[in-house]
């Protein structure tokens, strides 16, 4: 007698929800992607060339940047983008504790010393009414620039930034890499300080097939120095000016990005659909209002949404009542989820000669206790989001 596999029920097919599925977006473009690497292939060009600066035109372009370098990583774009803006040896870089690893080791990176300041409890963004009352009081000696992240995709309050860097004379460096895309007051993020670098690992609104980033400025100056500090200092072939790295970025990747991005803008509008729609839902289901202040007793609260920012949603984020148990919970019913970030920068054990502890900076201390990061990318489809409410619904019984 024949044996039939069982065929997967509808439900069957439904019931795996992944935080993130880069199968879907390839399916979708798997012709044009093969072409391009094909392309470079066939040219033998694979570092630099006509692909990366044809991608350093178009997201200068994109992001309202003045000019744009292209390199290795993120975190490369960082180092770049701090020591243009004049970060030197010595110095200190306020930036956030609540961010990846990589918005600090790169102050370090630089020479500098990272000093960790606490975050908006409503978007979990730096808090600039906290570094202007902090300045006010005390200015750390040797500080030389402020490294805001947009994280999740929301820009932080650059209005603010931009009065702090005026009053104080700093440098703004944005760390953007999760915001591709995103705007504050119509200005694209990338645009809104002296440099600012950008991520496209595989997981970021707009990824490559490896590691890349790149680091775009408003200043003409900035972007020829990180063109040299790319290649190990060198304005032309074995002459060294100065002390840079290889930085440089692959043209493959260059040639994967430049198909992907005509599709960036429909791919964040998706993800600003997405989550209007977990935000409805949620609402609906009682289990949610946005967050307003830790008196709200909702076990769900997505993060604030300023008015000035286009959020282009990186991760949906809410914070969670029982949040260990919900992820939990969630991963027993197949849907993926992540916190993005765990353990506050301020007390990791790297950081331990900055002599920080805990509850010195209690706002991100909570938000890492708390904050529960939900199924998000464009081919997300709707019934996968009610089937994650629902789930959570489930949780709180
Ligand atoms: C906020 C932030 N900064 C910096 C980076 C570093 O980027 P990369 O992983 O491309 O080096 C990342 C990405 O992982 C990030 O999310």
């Amino acid at each position: 007698m024949k044996t039939v596999s069982p065929t997967p029920t509808h439900r069957d097919a439904a019931v795996a929800v992944p935080l993130l599925d880069l199968r879907r977006q390839y399916e979708g473009i798997r012709e044009e992607i093969l072409a391009a690497i094909a392309r470079v292939c066939d040219s033998q060009g694979f570092i630099l060339g006509p692909e990366v600066e044809a991608l350093e035109r178009e997201i200068a372009a994109l992001t309202g940047a003045i000019g744009a370098v292209g390199c290795a990583s993120g975190t490369e774009a960082l180092w770049l983008a701090l020591v243009a803006a004049g970060v030197q040896p010595g110095d200190c870089v306020i930036t956030t504790a609540f961010s990846f690893f990589a918005s600090a080791s790169a102050i370090v990176r630089a020479g500098a010393t990272p000093v960790f300041m606490d975050v908006d409890p409503g978007t979990l963004n730096l808090d600039a009414a906290l570094i202007g009352k902090h300045l006010a009081a005390k200015r750390p000696k040797n500080l030389r620039a402020i490294l805001p992240v947009h994280l999740y995709g929301q820009c932080a309050d650059m209005d603010a930034f931009h009065q702090l860097a005026e009053e104080f004379s700093l440098a703004i460096v944005e760390d953007a890499a999760q915001a591709i895309g995103a705007e504050w007051r119509g200005r694209g993020a990338g645009s809104l300080g002296v440099t600012a670098a950008f991520s496209f690992y595989p997981t970021k609104n707009l990824s490559a097939y490896g590691d890349a980033g790149i680091v775009t400025t408003t200043c003409p100056e900035m972007a020829d120095h990180m063109r040299r500090l790319r290649n190990h200092g060198s304005p032309r072939r074995y002459y060294h000016d100065e002390f840079g790295w290889n930085g440089r970025m692959d043209a493959i990747q260059a040639a994967v990005l430049r198909v992907k991005l005509p599709h960036l803008a429909n791919w964040n509008h998706r993800r600003q659909q997405h989550a209007a729609t977990y935000d409805r839902l949620l609402a609906e289901a009682g289990l949610a209002s946005t967050f307003t202040s830790n008196a709200d007793a909702s076990p769900v609260r997505p993060l604030a949404r300023s008015p000035e920012a286009t959020h282009v949603f990186h991760q949906y984020v809410v914070r969670a009542a029982r949040r260990d148990e919900l992820r939990q919970f969630l991963a027993d019913h197949k849907i993926g989820s992540e916190i993005y970030y765990p353990l506050p920068l301020h007390l990791q054990p790297a950081f331990s000669y900055l002599g920080l502890k805990a509850g010195d900076l209690p706002v991100a201390e909570q938000a890492a206790r708390e904050v529960l990061a939900l199924p998000m990318f464009p081919e997300l489809t709707e019934p996968e989001i009610r089937r994650v409410v629902e789930t959570i619904a489930e949780f709180y019984g």
